[in-house]
């Protein structure tokens, strides 16, 4: 597949994470106090509070941006790291005082912002938020079905569901089982892991968005999507998470069968491309199709595959290599933002909340740039560069 596409070079990555330095350093006036909001009007992000479940991708870029820089690829670490630090003090206040956090998101908050900073600079307080963020996030543990429910009251039936998002949650949990030595973190971790490999991936390695739970019995009950286009479909975002969420699955628990379901989910996404490898918002969608595409699904199994690479033999790695090498080049050339009047973020074309006739979503983020679409765009980059260990 894709034998003819060209891989990123050694010279576009640097000059896709030159841009990306440009751009985060003249955002860092206005989004240090503040966060990018999760998706850009007219491929603007406003400055917002640390509200909601996507804050964490900003301040994730501060801190790969500060990696750049003190790699001495760049001026000016010190305040990137003071940027970063004000930030993980804004996580300690949010989950000190549970301001939106009863929702599983928190390892996409905490991950790439608290996790980041503790393990780059050793920040007591990036430490103390990310296993308070874990603490909470175990709370949502449903030991009836042995899942982490997603969002909703505990007691609403209507909400006994998981999704497939969460997978990047986990590693929260295992990092906080490391630190703190309380086993109850990765016991979760692995137990809900298991749950929804059995239950979101279908037969033909497509997935489920979001999978149901009976409430009373705990028996797997049906899948559904939300953000995809119909129920049966493959939403591409699901799918580029069960990409990453195998490799980080079988990252901390070495189960084989984590390397089967990432080489299906990931032929599936790859087979379900069209010609430039950039998804559409969801997998139903090819060449032709008039419908917004997904770049951030792109950077998302680009990571995944560049993560599972260090588990596969050199053969096997290569190929994945290639593909993630393959999909960044095209991100890079006619996705990624080249000139700061158009846009304040780093990749277009992205799609957070598309309406269907089939599905509950509401319509925005259509066609922009979106937080964390940005930042593993900046972190496949920065993977592709070498030598660097994740946050997650
Ligand atoms: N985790 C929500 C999303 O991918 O849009």
């Amino acid at each position: 597949m894709f034998e003819n596409m060209p891989v990123i070079t050694k010279q576009e990555i640097e000059d896709g994470l030159h841009f990306a330095m440009e751009q985060i350093n003249r955002n860092l006036p206005a989004f240090t106090d503040q966060f990018e909001k999760a998706y850009s009007d007219n491929h603007f992000y406003e400055p917002v509070e640390n509200t909601d479940w996507t804050a964490g991708f900003w301040t994730g870029q501060i801190w790969l941006a500060y990696e750049f820089a003190k790699a001495g690829g760049w001026p000016g670490a010190d305040a990137l790291r003071q940027a970063g630090e004000i930030q993980v003090e804004s996580f300690l206040d949010r989950i000190e005082k549970k301001i939106e956090v009863e929702h599983h998101d928190m390892g996409f908050l905490y991950s790439p912002s608290c996790v980041a900073a503790y393990k780059l600079t050793g920040s007591r307080q990036g430490k103390d938020a990310a296993i308070l963020a874990a603490r909470q996030l175990i709370t949502r543990y449903q030991p009836k079905g042995k899942f982490i429910q997603a969002w909703g009251g505990m007691d609403e039936p209507e909400n006994y569901r998981l999704i497939i998002d969460c997978l990047l949650n986990l590693p929260l949990l295992y990092w906080a089982s490391e630190e703190t030595g309380e086993e109850s973190f990765r016991d979760i971790a692995i137990q809900h892991t298991h749950t929804a490999m059995q239950n979101v991936i279908r037969e033909d390695f497509s997935t489920w968005h979001t999978f149901y739970f009976d409430s009373i019995t705990g028996e797997p009950k049906k899948g559904a999507t939300c953000q995809g286009y119909r129920d049966g479909s493959a939403w591409a975002r699901g799918q580029a998470w069960g990409i990453y969420g195998s490799a980080l699955a079988y990252k901390y628990t070495q189960k084989e069968e984590y390397i089967e379901i990432f080489k299906g989910v990931t032929d599936y996404f790859l087979c379900h491309l069209p010609k430039d490898m950039v998804p559409y918002w969801d997998l139903e969608f090819t060449d032709g199709d008039e419908q917004p595409r997904d770049s951030s699904s792109a950077s998302i199994a680009a990571c995944g595959m560049l993560q599972m690479c260090e588990y596969l033999g050199e053969e096997e790695a290569a190929v994945y290599n290639r593909y993630a090498g393959q999909m960044m080049k095209s991100l890079y050339e006619n996705y990624a933002v080249k000139n700061p009047a158009d846009s304040n973020g780093l990749v277009l074309h992205s799609t957070y909340s598309n309406h269907s006739p089939y599905n509950t979503c509401n319509h925005y983020g259509v066609d922009e740039c979106n937080s964390w679409g940005d930042y593993f765009y900046m972190e496949a980059l920065t993977r592709l560069r070498g030598d660097w260990n994740p946050y997650w």
